[in-house]
């Protein structure tokens, strides 16, 4: 560093977010529907706000232990037991966290050395290769293919040379293309994380919003719910961090509270990062998380079933459309590629989509390989609005393609 306030090389590797140019352009007019943004369009159910303002007329407003409360704790537990079959315990192998970001964070944090390789599965969140590289790790992107329907394989690690790596992050169900992974589809990649010593950093931030069981009841995976974490998965447990919080299933994004699950060493690493950067996570949102666990169970149900209409609906849209999407069964996501006969790339094909009809969709090359020619588009957006966006699409293919 000199006295100029130059920024650290590893922040300087980091370019701004793909995203935010598409933000600046919907920003300067007042007629887009916004399917970029990666948030429920519900709020926080009203238990879960309740027990957020009951918390504050008490009082409850000063720092809780740096592992978070323990009532919360014990909940997560009881809860990540009955819906996925994940075992830890409140004392020693959970970390409540500021957002699921902060879980993430932590674990390159607290795991990676300067030059460790992290293999990560693209198209992936955005959030970690910079992650990584702030970290002081490099990046080794893992390619998945919509002929597999986006899910990992062996052969995907194979031919990225994963076995070299020192971490593999998993995200599924998947941002951006609603990929998930049945618990056959994780048993190779874990015997291949076994076999080379790999361990992993599974993000199941949307592992609520599995849509499978919905259709078929189709997968069997421990637990009450049809998600398959891989830490469920013999010899697993003990190399993996599991990340999840409330933003997405309990629409509690601006809340800030998420939680890393995993072996007491693993998290006691974790937390020594944790309690000099953050202390804890935020009082009046442990609470409400708390109360979410508690009683929202029925909230967050509805709000399922609701993103599963959605879901068929846009799905079959694109399909009418002339855009090719593979179906997506879990997050709030689809990842339609651009029509046969648009000769242009993806990026330009959102750029103009909302410059002429006000649509604001993402482009798939910002989250990495496999994205090309792909856009992301999110439905945690009302039904009418879904409708009008789809008609804005189809009249711009119409006229374009
Ligand atoms: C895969 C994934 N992980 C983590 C996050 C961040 O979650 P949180 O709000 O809990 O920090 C997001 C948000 O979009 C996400 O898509």
């Amino acid at each position: 560093m000199t006295g100029s306030l130059e920024p650290a090389e590893r922040v300087q590797a980091v370019g701004p977010s793909g995203i935010r140019r598409f933000f600046e352009i919907a920003e300067e007019r007042d007629d887009v529907i916004s399917l970029g943004v990666g948030e429920p369009d519900f709020s926080a159910p009203w238990a879960a706000r309740d027990a957020a303002i009951q918390s504050l007329e008490r009082g409850k407003t000063s720092y809780t232990a740096n592992r978070g409360m323990y009532d919360l704790r014990e909940a997560i537990s009881r809860y990540v037991g009955d819906r996925f079959g994940l075992e830890y315990g409140p004392d020693e192998e959970i970390l409540v966290t500021a957002g699921a970001s902060e879980a993430v964070d932590l674990a390159f944090r607290a795991f990676v050395d300067p030059g460790d390789t992290v293999a990560v599965a693209q198209p992936a969140y955005i959030s970690y290769g910079p992650g990584v590289t702030f970290a002081g790790g490099e990046v080794l992107p893992v390619r998945t293919r919509e002929e597999d329907d986006f899910r990992l394989t062996v052969e995907a690690l194979e031919t990225a040379g994963a076995e070299t790596a020192d971490l593999l992050v998993l995200c599924y169900p998947n941002n951006p293309t609603g990929a998930v992974m049945s618990r056959a589809d994780l048993e190779p990649i874990a015997a291949f994380a076994r076999e080379h010593d790999l361990a992993v950093l599974s993000d199941e931030i949307y592992a609520e919003l599995t849509y499978d069981e919905r259709d078929t009841a189709a997968d069997a995976s421990p637990g009450t719910a049809t998600h398959a974490s891989i830490a469920t998965l013999p010899g697993m447990r003990e190399r993996t961090i599991v990340c999840n919080g409330f933003s997405k299933a309990h629409a509690m994004t601006g809340l800030r509270l998420g939680y890393a699950l995993g072996p007491g060493g693993a998290i006691n690493a974790m937390n020594r990062v944790h309690q000099y950067g953050m202390l804890s996570a935020p009082t009046t949102a442990q609470y409400a998380a708390l109360e979410a666990l508690d009683s929202c169970g029925d909230d967050v149900e509805a709000m399922v079933d609701q993103y599963n209409r959605r879901r068929r609906f846009v799905i079959s849209r694109f399909r009418e459309i002339g855009m090719p999407c593979f179906e997506a069964k879990g997050a709030f996501y689809v990842f339609p590629e651009v029509p046969d006969g648009w000769d242009g790339i993806a990026n330009e094909f959102a750029e103009r989509l909302l410059r002429e009809r006000g649509v604001a969709v993402v482009p798939g090359d910002v989250f990495g390989v496999g994205g090309e020619g792909h856009l992301r588009v999110s439905y945690a957006t009302g039904l009418e609005e879904l409708r009008e966006a789809l008609a804005r699409i189809e009249s711009f293919v119409d006229q374009h393609v």
